[in-house]
């Protein structure tokens, strides 16, 4: 059974990126079916900050080297600790657990927004991803869709293009969780915001063109297609190399 993680994470009524993540799991279990989808939305059910619990328990674990999930238990000091391994174990559980991550990311000034932040701190438990036996990832083989969007535009070449703390900061993280390049795939529409920011209006026309492109990208994306090599940004609308 093939199986997707949908995470969404704008507050938005009117999210671009869920819009894009639902066409996305649309068109997913179309094709696969409901049974291997789990949803979690880290707005309307936020994840805990990670505590002292959380630190003290993952920096114990880390001096003994990779602890297997299973292990963990034993190296438990109080309820507090406990707490934290219940609400962490089964997050981390629906990460390895899935084919494909599927992220619905908002640009929030230039970066993630806290919530999914919230989220990635947490999954991001010591050793949760590395084979105890071999060192290799668990997430070799795991592929990740990061749907984004933006009120600006921040493509290659563009004068905002140092401000985007969004993009490189997802790929960074997933590659060194151990997740291929070639299995990391970001759809991006950018300058969601021209209609109601009148400093953006002039890049209006870029609203719709990008929009559709990220639509054209998820459908792709959704239906198991791969692009030859991987791993790039799909077309963002200020990226000079689309035109
Ligand atoms: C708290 C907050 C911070 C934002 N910061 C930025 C920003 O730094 N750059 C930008 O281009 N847009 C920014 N925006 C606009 C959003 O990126 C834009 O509305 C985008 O469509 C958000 O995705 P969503 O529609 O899925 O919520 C911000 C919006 C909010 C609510």
């Amino acid at each position: 059974m093939t199986s997707l993680l949908h995470v969404d994470s704008s507050p938005s009524e009117e999210s671009v990126s869920r819009r894009l993540t639902a066409l996305f799991a649309r068109v997913w279990y179309d094709l696969y079916g409901t049974a291997g989808y789990v949803r979690r939305d880290v707005v309307a059910d936020p994840v805990p900050l990670v505590g002292p619990a959380y630190v003290a328990l993952g920096t114990r674990l880390e001096s003994h080297g990779v602890i297997a999930r299973a292990d963990v238990s034993a190296y438990v000091a109080d309820q507090g600790e406990e707490r934290e391994w219940a609400l962490t174990r089964p997050l981390v559980e629906e990460v390895l657990d899935a084919d494909t991550i599927l992220l619905g990311v908002p640009m929030h000034n230039f970066s993630v927004p806290a919530a999914l932040k919230a989220w990635i701190d947490r999954i991001t438990f010591p050793g949760m991803y590395v084979d105890p036996d071999t060192g290799d990832s668990l997430l070799r083989g795991t592929r990740v869709v990061a749907v984004l969007a933006r009120g600006g535009g921040y493509g290659p070449g563009t004068p905002r293009a140092a401000y985007d703390f969004q993009e490189p900061y997802l790929r960074t993280y997933f590659g060194d969780l151990g997740v291929a390049e070639e299995d990391l795939h970001v759809v991006c529409a950018e300058f969601t915001r021209t209609r109601d920011i009148p400093a953006l209006a002039r890049f209006a026309d870029l609203t719709d063109s990008s929009y559709a492109a990220a639509e054209e990208d998820v459908r792709r994306l959704a239906a198991g297609y791969r692009p030859a090599g991987g791993g790039a940004t799909l077309r963002a609308a200020s990226d000079p190399a689309r035109s």
